[in-house]
């Protein structure tokens, strides 16, 4: 069980955020639509979707853009993050992402994962990237 669980209706809004998120990718590319949701622990939802490139390496993650845009907002405390796709499961994060979350999250952080059919399933950052590296290693 996670470390911050959320309400149902919190659960409801970040699985619609983020599948409405999806809707405005910009995946030329891939073709594969990815939307993200994150809830802030004062209850405010932020999105992001993946935004690719004609310079393929330069494409970003929709994990990474919710985040970039929540720090940017000055956000820096979240209670959970959403993901939706178009397969099923669910798409799992990258490697990259993981890292990149783990610099805001906490062990118990949950990441819902959603799939075609609105299905989810959830894990915490800790189990998606163990004995991870993070802010307070830097002494
Ligand atoms: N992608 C994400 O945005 N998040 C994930 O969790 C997996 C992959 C994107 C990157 C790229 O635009 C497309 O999906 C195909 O890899």
């Amino acid at each position: 069980m996670p470390a911050h669980a959320l309400t149902d209706i919190e659960l409801q809004t970040i699985a619609q955020k983020a599948a409405e998120a999806k809707a405005k990718a910009y995946c030329p590319n891939s073709n594969f639509r990815v939307g993200a949701c994150l809830i802030t622990t004062d209850g405010q939802y932020i999105s992001g979707a993946n935004i690719e490139n004609a310079s393929y390496p330069v494409g970003t993650c929709a994990e990474r853009v919710a985040f970039g845009t929540a720090i940017v907002s000055g956000h820096r405390s979240f209670k959970a993050i959403a993901v939706a796709t178009d397969i099923k499961p669910g798409a799992s994060p990258c490697g990259m992402c993981r890292q990149f979350m783990r610099e805001f999250s906490p062990p118990g952080f949950p990441v819902y994962m959603y799939d075609k059919d609105g299905e989810y399933k959830v894990v915490t950052i800790g189990e998606l990237l163990p004995d991870s590296f993070g802010p307070e290693d830097l002494q």
